[in-house]
């Protein structure tokens, strides 16, 4: 299970989009309306890694377009980042999802060997964004990209080496990650507001890694 077969080699964003739709890498196509690739610049300095695409993800083609793109557009911009200057996307392509009473699809996490078997088409999308910033949105990104040893609950908001497993040798220079909470579950709180200003503060970890060093 693995969607390598169906990756282009150094195929650039417009080749790697048409090509995920027709990915059969494992069952999660089969179910979803279509796969939801990333978003964004080729040439963006940060990259901004969720789960899987939702509901309305999966029924709109793009990435975080629903209530947890709502969410992260408002923890964005109070950390003074342009969503249009980050590559959106997430670890893994297809909606899962199952049916309650037959009608409303709820979302399903993605298992260990789905998300494995996606990891072809982040990591290609990080071969050609070639970012200085990765922003994981979750456990699940964090996990694919900083090992499945990560917790977010001990290292959140830290800046890290990203790992070269998660560049594939085509980089410029170093790299670095963050881990921070995801938008959803910001909105699933509790306290909300809290976990906002958590996000947020995070967020603003990563403006200043990008922001230009003085002198
Ligand atoms: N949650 C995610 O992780 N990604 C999306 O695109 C939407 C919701």
């Amino acid at each position: 299970m693995s969607a390598e077969p169906y990756v282009p080699a150094r195929a650039r964003l417009p080749g790697l989009r048409k090509a995920v739709q027709s990915c059969a890498g494992c069952a999660l196509h089969r179910d979803a309306t279509q796969a939801v690739f990333g978003s964004g610049s080729e040439s963006a300095r940060l990259v901004l890694v969720g789960e899987q695409p939702g509901d309305q993800e999966d029924r709109k083609g793009q990435p975080f377009s629903g209530p947890a793109g709502g969410l992260l557009d408002r923890a964005l911009e109070r950390a003074g980042i342009d969503r249009d200057d980050a590559y959106v996307t997430n670890a893994t392509k297809h909606f899962k999802f199952s049916r309650q009473r037959g009608k409303r699809r709820i979302h399903q996490k993605p298992n260990r060997s789905e998300v494995a078997a996606c990891w072809p088409w982040l990591a290609a999308e990080l071969r050609v964004v070639d970012p200085d910033l990765v922003v994981c949105l979750g456990a699940t990104a964090a996990q694919t990209l900083l090992g499945t040893t990560f917790r977010l609950t001990r290292s959140r908001g830290r800046l890290v080496d990203l790992p070269e497993s998660a560049l594939a040798g085509h980089r410029h220079g170093p790299a670095r990650a963050l881990a921070t909470i995801h938008p959803s579950a910001v909105l699933r709180a509790d306290d909300s507001e809290t976990e906002l200003e958590g996000l947020v503060n995070d967020l603003r970890v990563a403006a200043e890694a990008l922001a230009p060093t003085p002198g």
